[in-house]
């Protein structure tokens, strides 16, 4: 019995220590964790419960079959996170490059059956070099086995990934299916092609970090949400964001506890400037309105023009999508457009409910915008706002023009709850633009062009630059001082608690992709 108890303590032994000392030494020159410490920052203290430790490849090809580690290269399991259940995955760059095999795929496979069984988030830690070359077909094959698993559980339960190495060619395509993606400044990149592939196509000179880095991803494709410094920092915005989240689509995310208090936020009533062409930063009236640090932006550094993260209001998990003034004036554009649509869509999948903040002077023009397709990526903003069930309120601090006014979760096309401030301007366009074209002959006819044309624009702007002629029309449901703001969401979002939406019966939408 004894030999066989140490036989065990020798093989877990063995499987801890993964590609070996030396390769571990070499992962923290580089500035990485091994796989099984990003674990033990993740989980919470002695809560990983490990599956597949011992499994290996079946690889006899190149003299594989005398190359054998516990575990393959991946370490999986699950445990919790503050409390709450969560299954995970962790690639080990010390095994084979943390490559992946037909055996490591399973692995996968296995841990994402069993999250998707239980209703449970996934988080997979990505640091790969790849198919694992000496198997061909049979990785290729794991790969799509765990792409297809993500889509079977995208909408179910949320699905996070860090890459915190490599991430390259098709394997790319899982994280880019998960809900959210973060990544490591310096250490990670992610690409379908290698600067190699580029200099030898293309003939573009480019590093990987230029190509397929933390930042690079951040603020030029949006393909990760977040460029960390760090892995610590990763690791724990990944904690952050479950945290705003529910188990799965069935569940609520969980509240936070809440003591009422006064809820006016006299500060509201100064952040418009008297000149609304002036800027001004919506996330002043981000914070302003959640609760106390609660505000966690995602997809910060791309398409500035449009904030959205998740705060809370009394304790209650929200998502925010706002109009950033400070940024192209605010303006919607193909970037912002995908970046809204996007993440109104999980915040739909996963019962969080909707704010939107708006102030947009309308869609960007121009033949950029119109030649790459203005007309099919807005209509995706619209397309998310219409299909969301969840409760959705909408706060105009100023601009509503055009079809931004109709895209940015209208009364039209579901909104539950429109509130204008006083400063709100709902109409069809800006009174100078409106002036030019309805009162072109008057203008171009008179004595003092300029004169007439201001005293169109005045009037114009007397008419349409306010939120009465909405509010008449019951498309704003009340127009009310900033600094009561926050009590208004706050009776609002209780009063939508149990909102309930029959949509017609169909297979599914057919978003403009
Ligand atoms: C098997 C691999 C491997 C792979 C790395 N290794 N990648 N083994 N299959 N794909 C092994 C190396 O042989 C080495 O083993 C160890 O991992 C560490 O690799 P190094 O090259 O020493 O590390 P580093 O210098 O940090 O470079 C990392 C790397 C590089 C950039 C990832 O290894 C690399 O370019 N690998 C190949 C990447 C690749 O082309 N993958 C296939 C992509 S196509 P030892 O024994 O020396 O420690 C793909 C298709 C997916 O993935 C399609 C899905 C649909």
């Amino acid at each position: 019995m004894k030999d066989k108890f140490q036989l065990l303590k020798d093989r877990t032994a063995l499987a801890m220590l993964g590609g070996g000392a030396a390769r571990i030494e070499s992962q923290h020159k580089k500035g990485k964790l091994t796989a099984r410490e990003r674990l033990l920052f993740l989980l919470d203290e002695g809560s990983f419960q490990e599956i597949g430790m011992f499994v290996s490849h079946r690889s006899t090809d190149f003299g594989m079959e005398k190359e054998k580690y516990p575990g393959d290269g991946v370490v999986t399991g699950y445990g919790t996170i503050n409390g709450r259940a969560v299954y995970v995955f962790s690639q080990d760059f010390t095994v084979f490059g943390g490559s992946l095999s037909e055996t490591y795929a399973e692995k996968i496979c296995k841990i994402m059956d069993l999250a998707l069984q239980n209703g449970v988030p996934i988080i997979g830690l990505n640091d790969s070099g790849g198919a694992r070359i000496q198997e061909g077909v049979v990785s290729l094959g794991g790969y799509a086995d765990i792409f297809y698993r993500n889509t079977l559980a995208s909408g179910v339960i949320p699905q996070i990934s860090a890459i915190m190495g490599p991430s390259a060619g098709g394997a790319v395509y899982s994280p880019a299916i998960t809900d959210f993606t973060l990544m490591v400044k310096n250490t990670s990149y992610m690409f379908v092609t290698g600067p190699n592939v580029v200099k030898t196509v293309t003939h573009e000179a480019v590093t990987a970090e230029e190509l397929g880095g933390a930042d690079t991803h951040a603020s030029k494709s949006g393909v990760t949400h977040f460029a960390c410094e760090n892995e610590l920092e990763a690791i724990n915005k990944i904690k952050d964001l479950l945290s705003y989240m529910p188990q799965n689509c069935e569940d609520e995310p969980a509240r936070k506890e809440y003591q009422a208090k006064d809820e006016s936020r006299i500060k509201l009533n100064s952040i418009i400037p008297e000149n609304p062409s002036q800027p001004y930063d919506i996330r002043e009236v981000i914070q302003e309105l959640a609760d106390e640090k609660s505000f966690l932006e995602i997809h910060k550094d791309f398409a500035e023009n449009i904030v959205v993260g998740f705060a809370r209001i009394a304790g209650r998990s929200i998502g925010i999508v706002a109009n950033q003034p400070a940024s192209l004036a605010g303006v919607l554009d193909i970037k912002a457009s995908i970046k809204g649509a996007r993440f109104v869509r999980f915040c739909d999948c996963f019962n969080i409910p909707l704010l939107v903040l708006e102030d947009v002077p309308g869609f960007l023009p121009g033949t950029d915008q119109e030649w790459n397709g203005i007309i099919t990526h807005g209509a995706k903003l619209l397309f998310a706002f219409s299909e969301a069930t969840v409760p959705r309120i909408t706060v105009i601090t100023r601009k509503a023009y055009g079809g931004a006014y109709c895209v940015m979760n209208s009364k039209h096309i579901g909104a539950d709850m429109n509130y204008a401030w006083p400063t709100a301007e709902i109409a069809v366009m800006g009174a100078k633009g409106a002036a030019e074209i309805i009162f072109k002959k008057e203008i171009t006819t008179a004595e003092d062009k300029q004169a007439k044309w201001l005293e169109k624009e005045k009037e114009y702007s007397d008419k349409f630059a306010n939120p009465y002629r909405a509010a008449e029309r019951g498309f704003v449901d009340e127009v009310i001082e900033p600094a009561q703001t926050r009590q208004k969401l706050i009776h609002a979002f209780k009063m939508l608690e149990n909102k309930v939406v029959n949509i017609p019966k169909k297979k599914h939408g057919n978003i403009p992709l």
